[in-house]
């Protein structure tokens, strides 16, 4: 059987005109390999990231892929994801019925119809994230997938272990970290690393808006069984996503910890839940509506992070880095938003600005840009892989989530080391299985109670 670095080689040298012009910014000739020698993807949960996703790898300039099975649990969504990106790629999606498979073992089919060096896409809730990556690496298969990677501690080992044998076998794996591959962010990285306002004392991040998302979630209804409710309404359930906190702060946590080159040591916070109950009902979710934490670097400096999903309260989404020498917009608004920007002194405004990130359009766009390197690494097989990273960010996000659950100060090193594993048996999920978490009587989940339950968040 060929290697998947030898059937890249093949690909690289069949494909030269497509994957060189391509990849070096040029127009195209028209010439591609087409037909079977085509990179074949597959795409493992068909929401709204996965088929974002798979728009991003079909709109790689010039490369020479197909979209080949998708997979989903639940039925509807796999033929839903492929007709509505056939519509946008003619000719680019080639995933008939026969290829669209459904349940918990769908993603194994679809990984199933690949040849090593292929492509999968993982966008499922990061609970199944080590599932389908220990498949896809048995496989021999290249990555993309989304964060957050990790949810707790036993999965993130499992995960960092995984990875070793990714490397091994020469995967290229990207993760949707997405600020990394955001241009001005990327130049600003540079300036601060280069001493432009001197040493980092200070970081802070904020994502305080209304709820969204599946922030929050009603009892249950009936029809749906309580473990594809949660399943459905991942961001309302912890063992699935790490909750509102790891799924929506990850993106300004990951980008502030890459702007200070390392990761914090140890986090305290707080949190609450103001309005349980609103004249739209009882809301049953396990998430806080507010959080503060306050993370500490191994040099002493700290990182603030705040996030709140309220109604009708002060907006606020975007971060920021102080220097001794100066400060620095990092996204200027939302998860990763140009333009970055430095400033003398500790004053943001215009007047004090030093430099500010100018991008040509064609680059902004991050999740275009993640996709568009991941191709270049696995034509001209050049080492990538972001997941070591990627599971690192997870459990600092997952660290500051526990401190504020449990009201209690964590190091890194206790999460890492940590035994409590939300669903350690997602890989033996079926659709008859009981959910990971039960509601009461009254169809409410279990809450965390800082300060009554330390060593786990519920
Ligand atoms: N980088 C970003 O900015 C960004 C943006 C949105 C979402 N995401 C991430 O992408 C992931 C998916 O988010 P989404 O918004 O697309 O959610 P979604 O609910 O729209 O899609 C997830 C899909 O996965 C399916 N699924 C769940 N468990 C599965 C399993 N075991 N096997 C197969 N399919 C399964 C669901 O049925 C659903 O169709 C999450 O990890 C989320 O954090 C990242």
């Amino acid at each position: 059987m060929r290697t998947p670095s030898t059937r890249r080689s093949f690909l690289a040298d069949t494909g030269r005109f497509a994957a060189a012009s391509l990849l070096a910014g040029h127009a195209l000739p028209n010439v591609h390999t087409g037909g079977s020698d085509a990179i074949r993807i597959a795409l493992i949960g068909c929401g709204g990231r996965g088929a974002g996703a798979a728009a991003n790898a079909l709109s790689v300039p010039g490369a020479d892929v197909r979209l080949h099975a998708v997979a989903d649990v639940f039925a509807d969504k796999p033929a839903a994801a492929v007709d509505a990106l056939k519509e946008q790629f003619a000719g680019m999606v080639d995933a008939p019925a026969d290829r669209q498979f459904t349940g918990f073992d769908g993603y194994r089919h679809a990984m199933d119809t690949l040849r090593p060096g292929d492509i999968v896409i993982l966008t499922t809730p990061p609970a199944f994230r080590w599932v389908h990556y220990a498949y896809a690496i048995d496989k021999g298969l290249n990555v993309f997938m989304e964060k957050p990677v990790t949810v707790d501690g036993p999965s993130s080992r499992r995960m960092l272990a995984l990875n070793e044998k990714a490397k091994q076998k020469n995967l290229k794996v990207g993760v949707g970290l997405m600020s990394r591959h955001n241009h001005g962010m990327q130049e600003l990285h540079k300036r601060i690393a280069g001493g432009e306002i001197g040493e980092l004392v200070l970081l802070r991040g904020y994502r305080m808006h209304a709820p969204a998302a599946f922030f929050r979630s009603l009892k249950k209804p009936d029809g749906i069984s309580d473990l594809m409710y949660q399943i459905q309404r991942f961001h309302s359930f912890l063992w699935a996503s790490g909750g509102n906190f790891s799924d929506f702060n990850i993106h300004i946590i990951d980008h502030l910890c890459w702007m200070k080159g390392g990761f914090p040591v140890r986090a305290q916070g707080l949190g609450g839940r103001h309005y349980r109950e609103t004249n739209e009902g009882l809301w049953v979710d396990q998430n806080f509506d507010s959080y503060s934490v306050e993370y500490t670097f191994a040099d002493g400096s700290r990182m603030f992070f705040d996030g709140r999903c309220m109604p009708d309260t002060k907006i606020l989404y975007g971060s920021y880095a102080h220097g001794t020498k100066g400060c620095a917009v990092v996204s200027a608004s939302g998860d990763c938003g140009l333009p970055s920007s430095l400033h003398r002194g500790g004053d943001f405004s215009a007047a004090s600005r030093t430099w500010i990130s100018e991008v040509p359009p064609a680059e902004q766009d991050p999740y275009q840009n993640e996709w568009n390197v991941l191709l270049e690494a696995i034509v001209h097989d050049r080492a990538h892989n972001e997941v070591d990273d990627g599971i690192k960010t997870s459990l600092v996000t997952a660290l500051g989530r526990m401190a504020a659950h449990t009201g209690q100060e964590i190091t890194y090193d206790e999460i890492l080391q940590s035994e409590f594993e939300f669903a350690p048996d997602v890989d033996k999920l079926t659709l008859d299985s009981p959910a990971p978490v039960l509601a009461d009587a009254e169809g409410r989940y279990p809450v965390p109670m800082p300060g009554m339950k330390k060593l786990r968040e519920y």
